[in-house]
């Protein structure tokens, strides 16, 4: 087990769907470069391997593949718009049962007034995708963090990452994930029936971003990581997964 404040290695490995944006680049950025085996999905296995191949910094640790082949990996990231979520959860539910999905999907829209949540029958894109996941362990997460602060830059990214999800050993692997990358801490942000309001408060950052001309991550005040009990039996270690290398 990774005490708070220490940064974990990763033995994992990652999936993510919709790699081939900006957002699932970043993250297959970040986590290769803490040390982890990613494996960056698309609807083209081709493009996927263009993408992973052009990624800086991840020192041959991200392979291009298909959905439903990063679909198989240990810890699976959703990163398509809130469009295609739906349509592609359905498709992949069997490929990605008994796996922990991290949900980083913001259902919004966009009018001449900026950006606004847009109504999900579900709730939230995570609802959504635990609804259409009943065998998977759905966290919502890293929804607030910018592809480009993702993208550029090594350890100079300092923001926290509200981390939601009704299954707490899934939700605390995911918190030690995002603590294994440097400059960011993970915190537990409550129940998945929050995602809403997670998924939500993006809307803001967007504005808050286009008045200040920057990429503003979140930083909570006056939390302190020790009082939250971590589950004993969360690995970031050991693959449950064959060899991927
Ligand atoms: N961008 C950010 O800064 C940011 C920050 C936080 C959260 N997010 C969330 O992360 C998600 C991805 O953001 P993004 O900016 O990376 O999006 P994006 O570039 O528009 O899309 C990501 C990838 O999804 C795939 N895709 C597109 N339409 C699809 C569809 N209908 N069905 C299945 N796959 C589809 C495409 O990959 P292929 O064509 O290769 O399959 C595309 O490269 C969004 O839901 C967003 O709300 C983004």
């Amino acid at each position: 087990m990774t005490e708070p404040g220490e940064r974990a290695q990763i033995g994992l490995v990652l999936g993510v769907l919709g790699g081939t944006g900006a957002q699932g680049r970043g993250l297959a950025r970040r986590f290769a470069m803490a040390g982890a085996t990613v494996l960056l999905g698309s609807r083209d296995a081709s493009r996927a391997a263009v993408v992973a191949a052009g990624i800086a910094d991840t020192q041959g640790r991200v392979r291009g593949v298909t959905n439903a082949e990063a679909a198989g990996a240990d810890v699976v990231f959703i990163a398509v718009p809130y469009e295609g979520h739906a349509a592609l959860l359905t498709e992949l539910s069997e490929a990605l049962a008994g796996r922990i999905v991290v949900d980083c999907v913001n259902p919004l829209g966009f009018d001449k007034r900026g950006a606004f949540a847009l109504d999900v029958p579900e709730g939230s894109a995570a609802e959504q995708a635990a609804a259409l996941l009943p065998r998977s362990r759905v966290c919502a997460a890293f929804n607030h963090i910018g592809a480009q602060r993702l993208l550029v830059g090594h350890d100079d990214i300092v923001t926290d990452v509200l981390v939601v999800g009704d299954d707490l050993v899934a939700k605390d692997t995911v918190i030690a994930l995002a603590c294994a990358i440097p400059g960011l801490r993970g915190l537990d942000g409550g129940s998945l029936r929050l995602a809403r309001h997670v998924e939500a408060l993006t809307a803001v950052l967007i504005a808050v971003n286009k008045r200040y001309k920057t990429h503003a991550g979140m930083r909570l005040t006056d939390v302190d990581e020790t009082r939250r009990t971590v589950d004993n039996s969360v690995d970031l270690i050991h693959p449950s997964m064959g060899d991927w290398s």
